[in-house]
C-alpha cells in the first residue's frame, strides 16, 4: 500500500452544489482519499424507520468521480434526539449518579441492549448498501471510543451488565467473595444481584471491585464494536477501522483492535501538548507551536501495535483547534513535520481534519485546510507539499526496532486505582522512559504486554507492568538482550492483591520487593550514580551486588544476566544513564541528540525532525525549526 493523504468531510454541512468543486480542489491537492458519515444519523434516518440514503448515494458518486477513496464512518456516536424518545434510558451516567445529556455527541453507554441494538440496526442498513460500493476503500466503526469521558457508566444497564458479567467470570459468589477479599469490613456478598457499581461508596471501594469494573467497561467496548464489524463484514470485503483518540487508556485497545484491520488515531499534537500532558510551564512553553516532540511518536508506535503493523492517522491537526484551554497556531512547516512524522513511523493514510472549517455550531474556532470562505487556510499548501514530496519516496517495509517498550492498558487502570501516591500514573511513567529513548536518538516498538512478544528485541522495557502475565514471564525466562523492569512490575495479581511470593518474583533475579513509599513533590532520593529517584520508592532486598545504589547505600538497581530491577521512578538523568548502559550491553547504538531534534528509522531511511523553535545541526545538515529530512541508512 502506498503512502496516502486523506480529509475528513461533512457533505451534510455544505449544499450539494459545492460537492463536487470540493472534491476537485482535494485531489488538485493531491489528496486521494476522504472519511465522511461518521456523524450523519439525524440525515440518514430523520424519524425513526425513515431512511433517506439519496444524499449519501450522491456524496459517494461524486467523491468518487472526482477520484477520491471514500472511508465511511458508522454514526453511531450520533444518535439523533428522537432515539432518547424510544430509549429514556440509554444515557450514560457520571460516577456521581448524573445523567449525561444529549445536545453533544458520545451520549450513549455501551452497557445498554437497547441502543446496541439500534447501532447494529443502522450499521447492517449502511453494510447493505455500501458494502461493494464502488468507491469504498474502508469503513470506520464509530468515532473515537472513550473521548470525552465515555467508557465508565454508572447506569442501571451497566449495574445489570456488570452483574451477568460478574456471575459469568466468577461462577459462585463464593467465589467473587474470596477473590476480592470481601470480608475485610464484613463486604461479602450472598447473591450477585446484590453487586452494586463501585461508586458512591461511603469511602473508596474495594480496589478489586473497581477493577472488575474496568474490565467489565472496556469488554462492553469490545463487544460494541465487535457487533458492528460482523455486520460489516457479511456484505463487504473492505478493510475496517476505528479512529482512536490520544491518551484515552479506559478500554484495551487490543481487544478492541483484534477485531479490526487497521489502527487509526486523531492526532491533534498542539491540543494534546496543552491539555493530556502533564510536563513543565517552560517545556510547553517552547513546543507551543509545535507540540511535544515525543506525544505523537508514542501513539504512532503504540497504535502501530494494536494496528498489528497496519495503522493510519484519521484526523490531523491542521491548524489550530478549539477543545485545548488555549489553542496557538502551529508553526508553519508543522503540519507537514506531523504528516511525515506519521509516514516515517509507518503510517498508510494521513488525514486531515477536517477540509473546511465550519462557520456554526461547536467547532467553528477549529481550523480547516479551508477557511470557512473556502479560501484556503495554511495547512492546505503543506499538505499539498507532502503530497508532492511522498510521490518521490519509495515505501519500504517496516523494520523492527532494537527496542521494545511494554505496554498494558490493565496497568494503567490498576494505577488509577491505587495510585499509592497521587501522582503515580501509568502513562506518565512510561511515556518518560519513552521520551528517553527517543532522545537516545532510537526508535521504538510497542509491544502488547498479554503477548510476550519480546524475543528478538536487544532492550525491553517494562515500567509499572501491575501484573506480569505468565506469556511474558515465560519470554522474560528465554531473553537474551536486557531487560529494564521496574518499579511496580509484578506488584498486583489479576484480582488486585499483593502477590506473595512478593513482586516482582522473576524466576531469573533473586530480587523481592520488601516495602514502597511513594514521595511528594519536591522530594527526590538521589542517586550515587547521579540523577533521582522521585514520586516513587522500593526497599529490595537481594542477595545480588546491586549495578546502582542510592546515595544512602541501598539498591536503586539489580542485574543478573538479562534482567535489571529498577527500584524507583527515575528522573530524567538517572533514566538516561540507566538506558544507555543497557543499551551498550545489548549492543544497541545511542546518540546524543540536540534539544528539539527526533530520529526515526524505517526499514531503509532515517529521518530527522525538528521540534525545536531553533535551527539544529545533526550529521552536517541543518534543519529550521520544524524542518524535516531524511538519508538512507
Ligand atoms: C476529534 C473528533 C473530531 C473533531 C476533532 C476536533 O476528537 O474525532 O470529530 O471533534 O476532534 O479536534
Amino acid at each position: 500500500m502506498n503512502r496516502s493523504l486523506g480529509v475528513c468531510y461533512y457533505p451534510e454541512h455544505w449544499p450539494e452544489a459545492q460537492w463536487a468543486e470540493d472534491a476537485a480542489r482535494m485531489v488538485d491537492h493531491g489528496i486521494t482519499r476522504v472519511r465522511i458519515g461518521e456523524f450523519g444519523w439525524s440525515r440518514l434516518e430523520p424519524h425513526p424507520g425513515e431512511m433517506r440514503f439519496e444524499w449519501l448515494d450522491r456524496a459517494m458518486e461524486v467523491l468518487g468521480a472526482a477520484g477520491l477513496g471514500v472511508i465511511l464512518g458508522t454514526p453511531t456516536t450520533t444518535p439523533p434526539r428522537w432515539m432518547l424518545d424510544r430509549h429514556p434510558d440509554m444515557l450514560a451516567v457520571d460516577a456521581e449518579g448524573r445523567v449525561r445529556g444529549f445536545g453533544s455527541r458520545r451520549h450513549y453507554c455501551f452497557s445498554h441492549p437497547g441502543y446496541r441494538h439500534e447501532a447494529e440496526r443502522i450499521t447492517a442498513k449502511l453494510a447493505d448498501r455500501y458494502g461493494r460500493h464502488a468507491h469504498l476503500i474502508a469503513w470506520q466503526t464509530d468515532n473515537e471510543y472513550g473521548c470525552h469521558d465515555t467508557v465508565l457508566s454508572y447506569s442501571a444497564a451497566a449495574r445489570d451488565g456488570f452483574r451477568r458479567w460478574l456471575a459469568d467470570r466468577y461462577g459462585s459468589i463464593e467465589a467473587l467473595n474470596a477473590a476480592w477479599g470481601n470480608v475485610f469490613w464484613s463486604m461479602e456478598y450472598q447473591r450477585f444481584d446484590q453487586i452494586d457499581l463501585p461508586n458512591l461508596t461511603v469511602t473508596e471501594p474495594n480496589p478489586a471491585h473497581v477493577m472488575a469494573f474496568r474490565r467489565y467497561s472496556s469488554d462492553m467496548v469490545a463487544l460494541f464494536n465487535c457487533a458492528q464489524v460482523k455486520l460489516i463484514r457479511q456484505a463487504s470485503d473492505a478493510p475496517i477501522l476505528h479512529n482512536y483518540m490520544g491518551r484515552v487508556l479506559e478500554f484495551d485497545h487490543f481487544e478492541t483492535g483484534a477485531d479490526l484491520d487497521i489502527a487509526a488515531w486523531d492526532s491533534y499534537p498542539i491540543g494534546f501538548l496543552s491539555d493530556r500532558l502533564d510536563a513543565p510551564t517552560e517545556h510547553k512553553a517552547r513546543y507551543v507551536r509545535q507540540g511535544d516532540p515525543d506525544f505523537q511518536a508514542f501513539h504512532h508506535d503504540l497504535y502501530r501495535a494494536v494496528g498489528q503493523g497496519r495503522w493510519w492517522v484519521m484526523e490531523q491537526q491542521p491548524g489550530p483547534v478549539n477543545w485545548a484551554p488555549w489553542n496557538p497556531a502551529p508553526l508553519p512547516g508543522m503540519v507537514r513535520l506531523w504528516t511525515w512524522e506519521a509516514f516515517a513511523h509507518g503510517a498508510e493514510t494521513v488525514s486531515y481534519f477536517r477540509w473546511r472549517q465550519a462557520p456554526f455550531a461547536q467547532e467553528q474556532m477549529h481550523a480547516g485546510l479551508l477557511r470557512p470562505d473556502s479560501a484556503p487556510a495554511p495547512g492546505l499548501a503543506e499538505a499539498a507539499q507532502v503530497a508532492r514530496e511522498v510521490a518521490d519516496l519509495p515505501e519500504v517495509p517496516e523494520a523492527r526496532a532494537p527496542i521494545a517498550l511494554v505496554f498494558d492498558y490493565a496497568s494503567a487502570w490498576a494505577w488509577d486505582t491505587q495510585p499509592q501516591g497521587a501522582d503515580f500514573t501509568y502513562f506518565d511513567l512510561v511515556f518518560d522512559w519513552y521520551r528517553t529513548a527517543r532522545e537516545l536518538g532510537l526508535s521504538i516498538d510497542v509491544v502488547n504486554a498479554r503477548d510476550g512478544t519480546i524475543g528478538d528485541y536487544s532492550v525491553v522495557l517494562i515500567p509499572g507492568l501491575a501484573t506480569l502475565p505468565d506469556a511474558l514471564l515465560d519470554a522474560l525466562d528465554q531473553f537474551q538482550g536486557t531487560a529494564l523492569i521496574g518499579p511496580r512490575s509484578g506488584a498486583k495479581t489479576e484480582e488486585m492483591a499483593i502477590p506473595v511470593p512478593l513482586p516482582p518474583a522473576l524466576a531469573g533475579l533473586d530480587v523481592t520487593v520488601s516495602a514502597v513509599e511513594s514521595l511528594p513533590p519536591g522530594i527526590k532520593v538521589p542517586l550515587a550514580d547521579g540523577g533521582a529517584f522521585h514520586r516513587w520508592l522500593e526497599h529490595l532486598d537481594t542477595s545480588l551486588a546491586p549495578r546502582e545504589r542510592t546515595c544512602d547505600g541501598a539498591p536503586a538497581c539489580v542485574t543478573h544476566g538479562a534482567l535489571s530491577y529498577v527500584a524507583g521512578w527515575p528522573d530524567a538523568a538517572a533514566r538516561t544513564r540507566m538506558l544507555r548502559r543497557a543499551c551498550e550491553t545489548a549492543g544497541v547504538t545511542t546518540q546524543d541528540l540536540p534539544e528539539g531534534l527526533r530520529l526515526r528509522e524505517d526499514g531503509r531511511h532515517c529521518f530527522a525532525l525538528n521540534y525545536g523553535p531553533e535551527p539544529v545541526t545533526w550529521r552536517g545538515r541543518t534543519l529550521e525549526p520544524a524542518g524535516v529530512t531524511w538519508w538512507d541508512i
